[in-house]
């Protein structure tokens, strides 16, 4: 098991360097939508599911990246930051 930040480390920021397949990558991206923490962000154009779409949809991704950081990063480290995940 692992934890998010765990993930961001070893899939989010290998991709965005170019050290990870783009195919690696999506897949990962598609398990990240499993693991919304909170049904409060389940919905919503900016809900965690939505921005995860809107990255796989449209093949970019350094929004995604920035828009779900503004979104959930600091609840996320607060509340949920050692949730067990995965495996990725
Ligand atoms: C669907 C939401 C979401 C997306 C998309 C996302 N992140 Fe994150 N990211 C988070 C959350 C939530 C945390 C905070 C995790 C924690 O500290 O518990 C985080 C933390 C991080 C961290 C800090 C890790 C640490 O050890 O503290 C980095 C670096 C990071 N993300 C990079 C990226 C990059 C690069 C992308 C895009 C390629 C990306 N993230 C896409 C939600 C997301």
């Amino acid at each position: 098991m692992q934890i998010l930040a765990d993930v961001m480390t070893c899939r989010m920021v290998p991709f965005s360097k170019g050290q990870l397949s783009e195919e690696e990558f999506r897949d990962t991206l598609a398990r990240l939508k499993e693991v919304v923490p909170n049904p409060a962000w389940e919905n919503g154009a900016n809900g965690w599911p939505a921005i995860i779409d809107q990255m796989l949809q449209t093949h970019t991704y350094g929004a995604g990246c920035k828009q779900c950081h503004r979104s959930y990063i600091e609840q996320y480290r607060k509340s949920y930051h050692n949730r067990p995940i995965g495996p990725f």
